[in-house]
């Protein structure tokens, strides 16, 4: 599938656009755009970027987070737009809708599979890295924020930090992920068991919709927000900004890492972490991550659990001798710490008190690494030779890994049709992971290969017909649309791995707001056929 996707993308690229057809667009946009808004000639170069513009390439690379799809063949935009006020991004709209052409939204730009800013068609991007502001009300029953969706996660828990050590917000561990991209597609991290998914925290929005209106959640109406609430971006609209509430958390709470080599039964360890990883106290997450011999310099595969506990050392090292002494957890493998710190110690520093909270500010541009994810769902516990057979195989598949994260707590009591996102009563969930330093088509068939070597591996081990993924994993794999004739028919390849039972009011929604489909993308949620309207 990913092969076809490819070639697809450079069939379509040796057809692309020749820079007059470009200039043409270019000069129709910019008079749609001058003929609906008031914005001067000045402000203009700013905002609607040529690709012969000086800033037209440093924007475009700025929030490309996979070096796939940094490369001198990447299809690229004709214009990018970079909106600066909310009728920008409603001019964009009507302009591409009247040229008929296809609007990639990019926020942070963490699209695995590069969604945002790339596509096999003529399109244009729109840039929300401009709208990144947060208003933090700890006045506001427990606390809200309103945030814009072109700023980051790590923006978003500054802002909190700035009025609030015990207010807090559950979302992704990453602090460069945007919100926009997060939020629509359900968004979790280190707090998922105690607090739910992101989108559990979301009361408001507002959206500009395919004919360019601003709504709010009262004027888009229920079925609308239900569907930006984990059905994911890029189908529905452009969502400007989430109102969010807040959650508490202790003053102190507690973070610990376990390496264990196989020597050092890392295998029981794994094994009975699928017992009490999603069973334990929610405010507990422990995360494992098993990973090929090459990430880590060894000759077997090593395994890493790293964890947050909403509370003291003294209680999670006790509850732990009692519920899972495989993992050998001692106090001295336990650090203390304020909730923002722990966000710094997930980023990998590990003296805390080193490094200031201002480094959750920084967007980190250019930075990426050549990689490919997946995803998949656990519904009950692989045994020990079964893993035995996991672990024998990864130790020969160079740079791949899987992160196991752990569910349970929260997710159990939100029913699976509450929002978009419906992989909630599961045990844990995989995140197949390879990263690679080399360029290349060699270097890309041979890493891609081994992580879908190990998705073979976990075939009988993970969730059937279908076989769930998690939006926010993107993963072309699964499903790809041209939205022709047979657009419906390919969204449900991949939309029923996405969205479950959800994808049918996630398929009537989209028709009633979107019925041209105006929003699509490679991976968007398709209309109904004209003959079943
Ligand atoms: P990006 O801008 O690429 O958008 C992603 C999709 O959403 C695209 O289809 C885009 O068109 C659409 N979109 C973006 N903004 C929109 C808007 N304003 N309105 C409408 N549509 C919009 N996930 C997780 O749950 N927990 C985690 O801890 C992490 N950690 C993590 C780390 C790293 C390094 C990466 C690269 C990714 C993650 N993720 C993650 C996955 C992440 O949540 C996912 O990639 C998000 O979609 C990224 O959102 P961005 O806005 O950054 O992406």
């Amino acid at each position: 599938m990913y092969l076809i996707f490819l070639l697809f993308f450079a069939a379509s690229y040796s057809m692309s656009l020749s820079s007059a057809d470009s200039v043409t667009i270019y000069e129709d946009f910019v008079q749609c755009f001058k003929n609906v808004t008031t914005i001067t000639d000045n402000d203009l170069s700013d905002v609607v970027l040529p690709r012969t513009s000086v800033s037209f390439t440093p924007t475009l690379r700025a929030y490309i987070r996979n070096a796939r799809f940094n490369t001198s063949s990447t299809p690229k935009p004709s214009i990018i737009i970079v909106p600066r006020v909310d009728s920008h991004v409603q001019a964009a709209v009507i302009c591409t809708k009247t040229l008929n052409l296809q609007l990639k939204i990019r926020s942070g730009g963490h699209d695995y599979d590069g969604l945002s800013y790339v596509s096999a068609v003529t399109f244009l991007v729109l840039d929300l890295s401009n709208f990144r502001n947060i208003t933090v009300d700890l006045n506001d029953g427990g606390g809200s924020a309103w945030v814009q969706t072109g700023a980051t996660l790590g923006e978003l828990y500054y802002r909190i930090w700035e009025k609030s050590e015990v207010h807090a917000f559950p979302a992704g561990v990453c602090p460069t992920v945007g919100v926009g991209g997060h939020v629509s597609g359900g968004g979790y991290g280190h707090m998922i068991r105690k607090f739910g998914l992101t989108i559990d925290h979301v009361v408001d929005a507002t959206i500009v919709d395919a004919n360019g209106q601003i709504h709010d959640r009262k004027s888009m109406g229920e079925d609308l927000f239900w569907a930006i609430r984990g059905g994911g971006g890029g189908s529905f609209g452009v969502v400007l900004a989430f109102k969010v509430k807040l959650v508490t958390v202790p003053k102190t709470v507690t973070v610990f890492r376990v390496d264990k080599s196989v020597d050092e039964n890392a295998l029981d360890m794994v094994y009975k972490w699928q017992f009490v990883a999603p069973r334990t106290d929610p405010g507990l997450f422990m995360r494992v991550l098993l990973s090929s011999p090459t990430q880590n310099k060894t000759s077997t595969v090593n395994t890493k659990l790293r964890a947050l506990y909403l509370g003291k050392a003294d209680d999670v090292v006790s509850k732990m001798n009692e519920e899972f002494p495989e993992l050998g957890l001692k106090k001295e493998d336990c650090k203390e710490m304020t909730w923002i710190q722990s966000l710094l110690w997930w980023m990998n520093h590990v003296d805390v008190d080193k490094v200031k909270p201002e480094i959750l500010l920084e967007r980190e541009p250019d930075s990426a690494k050549f990689l490919k994810r997946k995803s998949d769902y656990v519904e009950k516990e692989m045994t020990k030779p079964e893993l035995n057979r996991l672990f024998q195989k990864l130790a020969t598949l160079d740079r791949t890994g899987l992160v196991l994260n752990p569910y349970g707590g929260s997710l159990n009591v939100t029913a699976v049709n509450a929002t978009a996102f419906p992989h909630r009563h599961k045990l844990y969930k995989i995140q197949h992971s390879v990263t690679w330093p080399d360029a290349g088509p060699e270097a890309e068939r041979l890493y891609i290969g081994n992580l879908r070597t190990t998705c073979n591996i976990m075939t009988p081990f993970v969730s059937k017909n279908p076989r769930s993924s998690y939006l926010n994993y993107r993963d072309i794999d699964i499903g790809v649309n041209d939205h022709g004739a047979d657009s419906y028919r390919k969204g449900e390849i991949y939309g029923r791995k996405y969205f479950g039972e959800n994808f049918d009011r996630l398929v009537r929604v989209k028709t009633a707001v979107d019925p041209d489909n105006f929003f699509r993308n490679e991976q968007s949620i398709p209309t109904l056929p004209l003959n079943r309207r």
